[in-house]
């Protein structure tokens, strides 16, 4: 879809649909007031009759019969004036959309009351309208459809401000396009090498800098968590570093970002029951994320050295797949005692978050579909965070507020470093208990951090479309392309302290 800035009045505009906003309780007002006085008086009455109540997730059509150039007006509910903030606009435009494609408009413009600033106004309409856009036709032999509106003009009377909005969010929105598209793939053609691949066409798409190693150099780099993982699979690994200013290592300040890469997870010989693994492609979701949030900040050019690490491995099994009892030795020379092979992700994690120091960063976070627990703990509504400093951790959960993918901070108490001391090696990589086990998790991944600024994210649970919860710019069903924009938003943020 392609979106425009416009100052023309949308009751001018010649389109097939025209869509605009109307708050809770309230007659029209602004532009959706001139289309009212057009119309006679007509939407006035929708709300009169109770037919709109513009409440939020409501979008009701109206036909102008020749009183302005438009064929077809959507009255979008807004909700209450007061909740008016990025988030029901993100919601509006994007129902307004999806209302336009369901009567197969070609053409739309919308006008929406901006409320903030000019600029992050037209972000938040434009990434709602290109976030609710988003479709996946996988593997499916008939033709794909055509995607409608093709084209979404939106008025504000600073058109360039409005622009540089639509900028950011068409970064933002192709960087979660990217991560949904790879989410969505069967494990079967999304592999470690298929990863690597889309990592490389994201570089050169964006200009990133782009190195993938294989398990020869990981080996020599004696990455021994992420390659016992790997070695019962017949799809070999790929470490992934994607480097944003890479050239200016030196002068910016270097922030990482390490998504869990597990292609998909069995379990290995802890096997997963079926309806545990059903579920378990979208367990490279937080290198999708990593991979769709280096694309964005690419193409906003965010003035900070970015780095993006993603270990991307199957769990299987196989006669050379690592067992319980294992003891391995991690790349900073930490022994792991291997409880459960199904406690995999970890396992990858500690050898990224290792590879992560050489950059010298200032903070490193990684995000990772880790454990059942954090879905227990927090359902389907917001990620779990742990964070070694507290101006990481204020950062993180700011800017899920601003993008509405939530992060909620949990606590790192010593306690549950004593769960996972061995007797046979410096670490387990799960107690065997079922208790504390998203705090377990994160107690593990400190083991192989030695730098100041460090944060986990657990996005279990967050990866795939929740129907109950979803807001109206997420796809029906599949991949929600979960924490892109929460990365993004994070880094943008970062950059600005
Ligand atoms: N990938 C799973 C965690 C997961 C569960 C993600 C549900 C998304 C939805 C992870 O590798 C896993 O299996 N974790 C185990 C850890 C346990 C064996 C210590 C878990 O949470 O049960
Ligand atoms: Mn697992
Ligand atoms: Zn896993």
């Amino acid at each position: 879809m392609e979106i425009n800035a416009t100052s023309t009045p949308i009751q001018e505009q010649d389109r097939d649909a025209i869509i605009v906003g109307v708050f809770n309780g309230a007659q029209p007002e602004g532009a959706a007031a001139a289309i009212d006085a057009a119309l006679g008086g007509a939407l006035g009455d929708l709300i009169a009759s109770g037919d709109v109540s513009g409440k939020a997730k409501e979008a009701v059509v109206l036909y102008p019969r020749g009183a302005i150039p438009a064929r077809r007006v959507i009255a979008v509910g807004l909700g209450e004036r007061e909740d008016w903030n990025a988030e029901a606009m993100r919601r509006a435009a994007a129902q307004g959309v999806k209302k336009a494609r369901e009567l197969k408009a070609e053409s739309a413009a919308i006008v929406l009351p901006d409320g903030t600033d000019v600029e992050t106004a037209a972000a938040a309409i434009a990434e709602g309208s290109l976030l609710a856009s988003y479709y996946y036709h996988g593997q499916k032999s008939k033709e794909a459809p055509k995607l409608l509106p093709t084209t979404l003009d939106m008025v504000f009377v600073d058109t360039d401000a409005a622009q540089r909005g639509i900028a950011v969010a068409q970064a933002i929105a192709a960087g979660v396009a990217v991560t949904r598209d790879l989410v969505n793939l069967p494990p079967n053609i999304c592999d470690p090498a298929h990863m690597a691949r889309t990592a490389e066409e994201i570089a050169a798409a964006v200009g990133l800098h782009v190195e993938i190693l294989e398990r020869k150099q990981m080996e020599a780099l004696g990455m021994g968590a992420l390659l016992a993982v790997a070695q019962g699979s017949d799809a070999p690994p790929r470490f992934i570093i994607l480097e944003h200013n890479a050239a200016r290592a030196g002068e910016l300040e270097t922030v990482v970002l390490i998504g869990k890469g597990v292609t998909f997870d069995t379990g290995g010989y802890n096997l997963k029951p079926g309806e545990g693994m059903s579920s378990m492609k979208c367990d490279m979701a937080g290198a999708a994320a990593v991979l769709g949030a280096m694309r964005a900040i690419a193409a906003l050019d965010v003035p900070l050295h970015v780095v993006g690490l993603a270990p991307a491995s199957d769990n299987m099994i196989n006669g050379h797949a690592y067992r319980p009892q294992e003891v391995v030795t991690a790349s900073n020379g930490v022994t792991i005692e291997v409880i459960n092979t199904d406690a995999e992700g970890r396992m990858l994690l500690a050898d990224a978050l290792v590879f992560a120091k050489k950059y010298d960063p200032a903070a490193v976070v990684d995000i990772a579909t880790l454990t059942g627990a954090k879905v227990v703990a927090l359902g389907n509504v917001a990620a779990g965070l742990f964070s070694t400093d507290d101006t990481l951790r204020d950062a993180l959960v700011a800017a899920g507020e601003a993008t509405a993918e939530r992060v909620w901070p949990l606590p790192l108490y010593p306690e549950y470093d004593k769960s996972i001391e061995s007797d046979t090696a410096d670490v387990k990589n799960t107690s065997g208990k079922r208790d504390s086990g998203v705090g377990m998790s994160a107690a593990f991944l400190k083991h192989f951090v030695a730098y100041p600024a460090w944060a986990h994210v657990d996005m279990a649970g967050m990866a795939m479309v929740d129907r109950q919860l979803a807001p109206s710019y997420a796809p029906k069903e599949g991949a929600a392309g979960f924490g892109v924009r929460l990365l993004t938003e994070f880094v943008r943020r970062w950059a600005e302290k």
